[in-house]
């Protein structure tokens, strides 16, 4: 599974950044940067962006931070970490390939955890994403915080179902028209109608170990912002 997965973002590596914003009509850009303004109440001096992809929560959080924070950001795709890297260098961000679920770190080492856009990558099932966040929560200094943005249910139905029609229609479609990869769109298709509704979402970061947890919903509750203190 974990292989696949791999596979998957490396032949997506190239136009990932492109098709997110055509498929969320550029919604993606404004609810990163909606998740970095939340999670930079975190203070401290060293963040962690998990599964970065092609860094760009990690780009605006370590904008945000200022010289002081240094900014990790973590993915185990060499492709995704390759396209991070040609973007402006800041000398407070730095890049490391890390499987998330086996994070190369101490345990309390972290002021703030954030993902972004990839947790229903981590979860094949819940046993393994509750063990994912178990991960996070265990790099986390006590007090630290954790901000998951990812996409979400709406809770009311013939939204729900507006929302996954559009999914089924056109993520598999424009995804393969503009990457050439026909399983990468199958499988991000795959993805989003199953992932949890917000309140679930909850209470699996409750099970996972955090507390005072709260969400945000966006844009009719297509996405959503968690977040959580350990
Ligand atoms: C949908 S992309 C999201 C990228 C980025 N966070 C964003 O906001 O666009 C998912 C990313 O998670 C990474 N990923 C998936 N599973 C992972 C795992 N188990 N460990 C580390 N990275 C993982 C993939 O390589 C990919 O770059």
């Amino acid at each position: 599974m974990r292989k696949g997965i791999q596979k998957i973002f490396s032949e997506a590596a190239e136009t990932y950044e492109l098709i997110n914003h055509v498929l969320t009509l550029g919604f993606d850009i404004l609810w990163r940067k909606k998740a970095a303004r939340e999670a930079v109440r975190a203070k401290g001096f060293l963040w962690l962006d998990v599964c970065s992809g092609t860094g760009e929560m990690a780009l605006y959080l370590s904008r945000l931070a200022g010289e002081k924070v240094k900014v990790v950001s973590a993915d185990f795709c060499h492709q995704m970490i390759a396209k991070a890297r040609e973007k402006r260098i800041i000398p407070n961000l730095s890049f490391i390939l890390a499987e998330s679920g086996q994070l190369p770190f101490a345990d309390r080492t972290f002021n703030l955890v954030t993902i972004s856009f990839a947790t229903r990558n981590i979860y094949p099932n819940k046993r393994e994403l509750v063990a994912h966040l178990k991960e996070f929560h265990r790099v986390l200094k006590p007090g630290g915080h954790f901000v998951n943005l990812e996409t979400s249910q709406p809770s009311i139905r013939i939204i729900q179902k507006f929302f996954h029609l559009y999914i089924k229609l056109t993520v598999k479609q424009l995804g393969f028209l503009l990457s050439g990869s026909k399983s990468a769109y199958r499988y991000l298709a795959y993805t989003i109608p199953r992932f949890f509704p917000p309140e679930e979402f909850s209470s699996i970061l409750r099970e996972a170990g955090f507390a005072r947890i709260t969400h945000r919903s966006l844009f009719l509750g297509v996405s959503a912002i968690h977040t959580a203190i350990k």
